[in-house]
């Protein structure tokens, strides 16, 4: 039997129920499908449980994309005080951690919660644990075999997410139906993931020391934020921001002591300290005693020459290193690249060559920075998809 309605949105994530709830409280008949069993896994999991789910300082340079001007539409159509409105709106709190990144005070299954009401707000009909076999274009729109029912629409919305944790329901699905309708796809790439080191380059030992404040470079782009040293490589907030912006065989810059002097440090100390006690007082003791260990035996500061001790303060404020790749998907919030957005109007996110077929959220080649970016798109992107659809 085919069941008929206005829009089939696929995907129950973060930018699908918000295009779902729109376009339903429109009065637009809608249906949200989805594989998963458990609704919007990856916010439940987002935020350390807490869900960053926007940032007080939401801009257009704050997101990658082929087209840097893209997101600026939907940003402005919906933004993140609208998001914020809303969260009031539901009676719940949050807080700003660091960098204008809110989290709710309830946690991440609230702010689930609020958008499975604003859905049921919009009468929308909910399949989840739903395959999609097949989708065809038809004269008037689309017609979508799932594992359950068939459906046809004018409006077709394609909120499948990106690649990154499978375990949780990721598939390339998205990308798939882009392909299907002849819609370029730009290369796709694991974003916001801790980076890997060639064997030598390791430091196991030193897994879990953290640096608090770093500032890390490569492709014209930097990060101030912790960085931490893991089994792999390098994790912590600047290398999953960083990562977003490498590419194979960039190297990585790294001050380990933004804005400190070594000149004035080795002039206010004992010449008679060990270097390695001078330094501890500025990094974690375990990283200077392996670092200073590469320079040889550690010795008092009067012994080194000022030669070494420039050599020294450069090694700490440019720390310069190849990763070898990426811990991969399965550690990576998001997905870099997807739907190219030449393809679709940035005003609606419609396909400008297939009436009726949208994509939002992460599918589409636009990735925002660590801190509520990400969210904040799929709500923006989600909001204005669901306006009109
Ligand atoms: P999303 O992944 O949310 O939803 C896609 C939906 O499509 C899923 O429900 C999935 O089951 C469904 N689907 C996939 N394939 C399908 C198929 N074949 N058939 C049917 N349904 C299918 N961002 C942020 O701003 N703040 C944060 O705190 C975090 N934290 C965070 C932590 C972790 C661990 C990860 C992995 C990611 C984050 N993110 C984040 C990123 C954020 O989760 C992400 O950008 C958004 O969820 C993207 O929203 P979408 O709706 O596009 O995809």
């Amino acid at each position: 039997m085919q069941n008929v309605v206005d829009v089939i949105v696929i995907g129950a994530g973060a930018a699908g129920m918000m295009c779902a709830a729109t376009a339903g409280q429109r009065g637009r008949k809608v249906v949200l499908i989805d594989h998963a069993t458990k609704l919007a896994e990856k916010i439940r999991i987002s935020g350390g449980g807490r869900c960053n789910f926007t940032n007080l300082n939401t801009l257009a340079s704050c997101y990658q994309s082929e087209n840097p001007h893209f997101v600026k539409s939907a940003l402005k159509q919906y933004s993140q005080f609208d998001f914020i409105k809303m969260v009031e709106s539901y009676g719940l709190g949050y807080y700003e951690k660091t960098l204008g990144q809110l989290f709710c005070d309830q946690g991440s299954q609230a702010i689930i919660d609020m958008l499975k009401a604003e859905v049921d707000l919009g009468g929308v009909i909910w399949r989840m644990d739903t395959g999609i076999v097949a989708i065809q274009k038809t004269d008037t729109g689309f017609e979508v075999i799932t594992s359950r029912e068939t459906w046809l629409c004018s409006s077709l919305v394609v909120a499948c997410g990106g690649l990154s944790i499978p375990p949780i329901g990721a598939t390339g699905l998205g990308y798939e139906i882009a392909k299907q309708f002849d819609i370029p796809v730009l290369p796709l790439a694991a974003a916001l993931v801790p980076l890997t080191f060639q064997p030598q380059d390791l430091w196991t030992d030193l897994a879990g020391v953290a640096i608090e404040d770093t500032i890390v470079s490569c492709g014209g782009m930097q990060f101030r934020e912790a960085i931490l040293l893991t089994h792999k490589g390098l994790s912590g907030p600047a290398i999953l921001q960083i990562s977003s912006y490498w590419r194979a065989g960039d190297s990585l810059e790294i001050d380990l002591l933004p804005d400190v002097d070594f000149d004035e440090i080795w002039v206010a100390a004992n010449r008679d300290a060990l270097i390695s006690t001078i330094l501890s007082e500025r990094l974690p003791k375990r990283l200077v005693q392996a670092w200073m260990a590469e320079w040889g035996d550690i010795k008092p500061l009067k012994q080194y020459s000022p030669k070494e001790l420039l050599a020294i303060a450069e090694s700490f404020h440019c720390w310069r290193i190849v990763p070898s790749g990426s811990v991969g998907y399965k550690k990576a919030e998001v997905t870099r690249g997807g739907v190219d957005t030449q393809a679709l109007s940035s005003k609606t996110m419609e396909s400008r060559q297939i009436a009726g077929l949208f994509f939002i959220g992460e599918v589409v080649d636009v990735t925002g920075w660590l801190g509520g970016y990400n969210f904040q798109w799929a709500w923006s992107s989600g909001y204005v998809a669901g306006l009109n659809s």
